[in-house]
């Protein structure tokens, strides 16, 4: 989908389309209240669930989260088990009220490194969320945006499409989100000012928040906030775009 299209079609641009969030400072959380750093994770999916119904209330129909990274990997064994863990858990505690809410799940990432407990999981939450179209909810997860790039390039090799007939287009409908448009804002919680690899091929033109506010105390307030910003951004793609009335262009001219 060209990014102009969906920039336009909704609500001229005031309300995003599609929010991606790096939900970053859960272990942070839990640290101040001398926990786990899993207990802050376990707060953050109450948070990401609290989100998902708050972005559709709005009128955002693509909400994408980064809940573990192809490099997270690297994190102490019991907090990567642990995180496993909780996905199991959080997912047999909300599926059934997602599926009732409207909400269309799909994951995307890498599965093959992931155990056959949580792939099953994770293919009755798509199964079970199929015909849902309230907000499609894409949890990246064993995902990073370079490998992205490689997957859908792999892809492109695959189907034999030839060099001369590839181009940006071709390279968007084989990225693990293509059914999405490009996000039209980004938001990082916890204070780090950096897009982590997430979808960076799809963030070219996307609108960058980031809060010092940890991601499980995101809330409405801080969700207002980030939508108040995007409202107030000069969408340009690029291009020039003069929206001065000729008077007010005369007089800059004149100063
Ligand atoms: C970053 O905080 C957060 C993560 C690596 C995991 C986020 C995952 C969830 C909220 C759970 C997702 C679960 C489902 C079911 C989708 P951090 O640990 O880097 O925090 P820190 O920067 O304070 O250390």
């Amino acid at each position: 989908m060209n990014h102009r299209d969906h920039a336009t079609a909704h609500d001229n641009g005031a309300i995003p389309r599609h929010v991606a969030i790096v939900m970053d400072g859960n272990g942070r959380w839990a640290r101040k209240r001398f926990m786990p750093r899993v207990y802050g994770h376990k707060v953050g999916v109450d948070a990401l669930v609290r989100t998902i119904n708050s972005c559709a209330d709005r009128g955002i129909k693509y909400l994408s989260v980064f809940a573990f990274s192809s490099e997270n990997w690297k994190r102490p064994t019991d907090e990567v088990s642990g995180l496993m863990n909780l996905v199991l858990v959080a997912v047999s505690k909300y599926l059934a009220k997602l599926a009732g809410d409207g909400v269309r799940i799909r994951i995307v990432g890498d599965r093959s490194a992931v155990s056959d407990k949580l792939r099953s999981a994770w293919d009755e939450a798509e199964r079970l969320t199929a015909h849902n179209s309230r907000i499609t909810l894409s949890v990246a997860f064993n995902y990073g945006g370079r490998w992205d790039v490689v997957q859908a390039c792999r892809r492109i090799v695959e189907e034999g499409i030839p060099a001369e007939h590839i181009d940006e287009a071709t390279l968007s409908r084989h990225m693990a989100m293509s059914y999405a448009p490009d996000p039209d804002l980004f938001i990082r919680t916890g204070g780090e000012i950096r897009i982590s690899n997430f979808m960076l091929w799809q963030t070219a033109y996307s609108e960058l928040y980031f809060t010092h506010c940890l991601w499980p105390d995101f809330g409405n307030a801080e969700l207002d906030a980030a939508l108040a910003a995007y409202a107030q951004r000069e969408r340009r793609f690029g291009e020039v775009v003069d929206t001065l009335p000729v008077l007010a262009v005369g007089a800059r001219v004149g100063t």
